[in-house]
């Protein structure tokens, strides 16, 4: 099975995303039902690995914290660009999880991710890169973009299948976080 951990988002936040979805010629939409927050792209593992991956998961303590997502910026240069996302205000707490998401995963017998955390939502992955200018005009038009400050209690692992009318994510384990929230700066 191929898998990845993440958050998943409320369903108001995905339905502004969703509103952020148009403009850009040649990329492929993600569906609202599909945006999350990736934490660690983990990919194909066998059931036993999966085992001792949800065992790890299950032993990460860590606070609650709040989210707010702000931006859209792309991945890749102008000319090749790679996923347009939208972003979130700092919030270290976010990358405490990631870390210890990091940690659990590789003693569990994944490989070290090894790349620096960039957290996002991805809205769009071009099929062939939109026109520079379109890129631009997106950027400026949703740079002041932002969610309600949303509160993340827990974090899911999926796995994901591959079909001819794009991905389809499925929740597998959630994982509780501890109830001392930490506000975003
Ligand atoms: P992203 O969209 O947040 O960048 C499920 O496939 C998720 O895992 C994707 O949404 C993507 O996250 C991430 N992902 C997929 N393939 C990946 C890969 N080869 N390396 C890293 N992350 C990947």
């Amino acid at each position: 099975m191929r898998l990845f951990v993440a958050l998943a988002l409320p369903d108001e936040v995905r339905l502004g995303l969703s509103h952020l979805c148009c403009g850009l010629p040649g990329v492929r939409w993600v569906a609202p039902e599909n945006f999350h927050i990736t934490l660690r792209f983990i990919g194909e593992v066998d059931g036993g690995t999966a085992d001792d991956i949800d065992a790890a998961l299950c032993g990460i303590r860590a606070p609650a914290f709040t989210l707010e997502l702000a931006g859209v910026g792309h991945f890749g240069d102008d000319s090749k660009v790679r996923a347009v996302w939208a972003g979130m205000r700092p919030q270290p707490a976010l990358q405490h999880l990631h870390d210890k998401i990091e940690s659990a995963v590789v003693r569990a017998g994944a490989r070290p991710d090894g790349q620096r955390f960039r957290p996002h939502v991805t809205l769009a992955r071009p099929n062939q890169p939109p026109p520079p200018s379109k890129m631009q005009a997106f950027l400026a038009q949703h740079g002041l973009y932002r969610s309600r400050p949303f509160e993340v209690t827990h974090f899911t692992i999926y796995s994901s299948f591959i079909g001819g009318e794009g991905p389809y994510y499925r929740a597998e384990c959630s994982y509780e976080l501890s109830r001392a929230t930490v506000s975003a700066k």
